[in-house]
């Protein structure tokens, strides 16, 4: 499947345009400023319906507007289409999604359609930035990925308001326990869902990362809240120790007015080594580029499992990410793009001689105020 057709609405600074798009993607160059981003976020707004850049969907409606409309057309080699449709009103705050014209049961039906991954320069923050980062990245990555994900972190998100709510009001320890075993059902599901994640992607992390990094180590580990047994422990293990160290928490608990074990603490911790071997936290000592490195070799994971998971190649986006790498990392990511995806992809780029992909043989658009067409 690429996306063939995209129609855009009153989204951020485009009026109206419909781009009808190659299978093997374009290079959108443009300077800054004029929509690049914008349109590879309208993209990405198909897969999760939401902005991959955090913002709000009032955000997103074109200023002096109520209402914003994407709509992208799937098109199979072998001849199927889709037609995906998204449509926010400020006003009312109403989002309307559709899947070949008739609203979907739940908005986790829609997910993942596309199958499309987005590198951005934002990403180093997956890698930099505070912990919540790579918590969201992991539940976008498991949401689309495994059935009944999103579902139990939406219960444990539940779960944990009120658990916190009762214990910031300071009420009885009887009253907060009535929320445990909501808490542990759901969390013991998403914890345990992570670990094994990050358990099977692992290995696969440190070849992209020592392949784009020219020979350097890097690895990706799980940094549970919750004590785990063993690295992949089944759901009702996780439950049994995830019970005992609430247990053990108590006290501290009602002294701090919060849930202090579970899910929303988890982490994920990349290392690499120094010239003496030493495992170095890429988090407190890696150089910008190692991060940057770090943060693509995890995107190319959540590309696999997303073609996985989906049992095809995904759309891949490039927000402007040579921009701030050195050439030979540029290159082999490049070279991942081609040998291993494949795919369509669409990048962003304010200078037209950066784009090598596909050889250099993908299709050139200009962005100008919001509106792209081929050179
Ligand atoms: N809701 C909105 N309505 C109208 N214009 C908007 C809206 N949101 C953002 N913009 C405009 O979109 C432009 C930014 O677009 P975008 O981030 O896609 O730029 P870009 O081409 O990626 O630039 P750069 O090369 O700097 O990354 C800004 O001029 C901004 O004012
Ligand atoms: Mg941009």
């Amino acid at each position: 499947m690429y996306l063939s057709r995209l129609h855009l609405r009153n989204w951020r600074n485009s009026a109206e345009q419909v781009l009808e798009l190659p299978p093997e993607g374009a290079a959108i160059i443009g300077d800054n400023g004029q929509g690049k981003t914008n349109l590879l976020e309208a993209v990405y707004y198909l897969e999760i319906f939401r902005s991959f850049r955090g913002a709000p969907d009032e955000q997103l409606v074109r200023f002096g507007e109520d209402v914003f409309r994407v709509e992208g057309t799937l098109t199979a080699p072998e001849g199927g289409e889709r037609t995906l449709a998204a449509a926010f009103e400020r006003r009312r705050r109403k989002k309307k999604v559709t899947v070949n014209g008739a609203e979907p049961e739940r908005l986790g039906d829609a997910l993942g359609l596309v199958s499309a991954v987005i590198f951005s320069p934002s990403d180093v923050e997956l890698v930099a930035g505070a912990p919540g980062e790579r918590r969201r990245f992991l539940d976008i990555v498991l949401s689309l990925a495994e059935p009944g994900y999103l579902a139990a972190l939406q219960r444990y998100r539940h779960a944990l308001f009120q658990r916190n709510t009762l214990l910031r009001q300071g009420s009885p320890r009887a009253l907060v326990q009535a929320f445990d075993d909501a808490l542990v059902a759901s969390g013991s599901r998403v914890v345990a869902a992570r670990a094994r994640w990050v358990a099977e992607r692992a290995p696969s992390f440190a070849e992209h990362y020592a392949r784009v990094a020219g020979g350097q180590p890097g690895s990706l580990a799980f940094a549970p809240s919750v004590d785990l047994p063993q690295p992949t422990p089944p759901v009702d293990e996780v439950a049994r120790t995830f019970a005992a160290q609430l247990e053990r928490v108590a006290d501290r608990e009602t002294a701090r007015g919060m849930t202090l074990a579970g899910p929303h603490r988890d982490d994920l911790r990349f290392t690499t080594a120094s010239a003496e071997g030493q495992p170095l936290d890429l988090r407190t000592y890696g150089s910008g580029g190692q991060q940057r490195t770090a943060a693509i070799a995890l995107r190319m994971v959540e590309a696999e499992t997303i073609r996985e998971t989906r049992g095809r190649e995904s759309v891949i986006l490039l927000d402007d990410v040579f921009a701030e790498l050195d050439p030979g990392r540029s290159r082999r990511i490049i070279e991942w793009i081609d040998a291993a995806e494949g795919g369509q992809v669409i990048l962003t780029s304010p200078k037209p001689g950066d784009v090598q992909i596909h050889g250099g043989a993908l299709p050139q658009w200009s962005m100008k105020d919001g509106v792209a067409r081929p050179m």
